[in-house]
């Protein structure tokens, strides 16, 4: 059976505040993405400000759903075509490079998730135009959100808008309740039907996190001579992905975003 859980009170304001510091990782690292810099050294800053800092836990690190690997790393860093859960390494960003830095913090035990696109020096046309429409289309689904609405409605109306314009949305992944669970109920998919699915109720807490392919929607494992790592995902054609992602709290007229900027 499906179990959301609601939050009230103090649970709202521990969302909050979880919320309020992942955005702050990303704020962080915002000046240091640029040309030269390795996604581990980026991982090294985030994780150093959320455990010394912020007196908090990187919740991608050791992370194992059932048929995974431990997460290495404390943020996840996807580059190009890589469509999420990238691993940071020691590979210099390039000018030009897209990167989908996602990041995830536990306060408290309250979880807050959050990830932004940055374009890396001067980004081309096509990815300039990506990364602003999957924002876009992140807000076109957040705006559906008050008591009422079902999840369909918030799929469908990022679907329309990303789909009328030629990109193709990723179905494999979606978004998702997240309380002092990671990974909780409902699944937020990113495609559907209006009027469909689960109805909104004040105090559902969950993410809205479309992942936008400039080409066909069509995912694999990233194996690089044969050898996967268990986590990074690319698009079938090598086609740039995008993504950006915020938690959101259903509240009593509409929605509160726990995580912005
Ligand atoms: N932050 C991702 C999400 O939005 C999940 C990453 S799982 C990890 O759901 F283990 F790769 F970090
Ligand atoms: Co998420
Ligand atoms: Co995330």
């Amino acid at each position: 059976p499906m179990t959301i859980t609601l939050k009230t009170g103090d649970e709202v304001e521990g969302m909050r505040a979880a919320g309020r510091l992942a955005s702050e990782v990303l704020d962080l690292l915002t000046p240091h993405v640029k040309p030269g810099v390795s996604t581990e050294q980026l991982d090294r800053l985030a994780h150093d400000h959320i455990v010394h800092v912020q007196g908090a836990v990187p919740a991608p690190l050791n992370y194992a759903p059932p048929g995974y690997i431990p997460y290495p790393k404390s943020i996840c860093t996807s580059i190009n075509h890589q469509v999420c859960h990238g691993i940071p390494n020691d590979r210099p960003l390039k000018n030009g490079d897209i990167v989908n830095i996602d990041v995830t913090v536990i306060k408290d035990g309250w979880h807050g998730d959050t990830s932004r696109m940055f374009i890396v020096g001067e980004g081309s046309i096509a990815a300039k135009r990506l990364c602003a429409l999957t924002y876009e289309a992140m807000w076109k689904g957040i705006a559906k959100v008050r008591p009422g609405a079902r999840l369909g409605d918030i799929g469908h109306a990022i679907q329309m808008f990303a789909e009328h314009q030629g990109f193709s949305i990723v179905r494999e992944f979606c978004g998702h309740g997240i309380g002092t669970k990671f990974h909780e109920e409902p699944q937020v998919l990113h495609y559907g039907r209006p009027g469909t699915l689960e109805a909104l109720v004040p105090g559902m807490v969950f993410t809205v996190e479309p992942m936008i392919n400039a080409g066909r929607r069509d995912i694999r494992e990233d194996r690089k001579g044969g050898q996967y790592d268990g986590w990074t995902i690319v698009t079938k054609d090598r086609s740039l992905s995008a993504q950006w992602e915020h938690t959101v709290l259903v509240t009593d007229t509409g929605y509160e975003v726990f995580t912005l900027s």
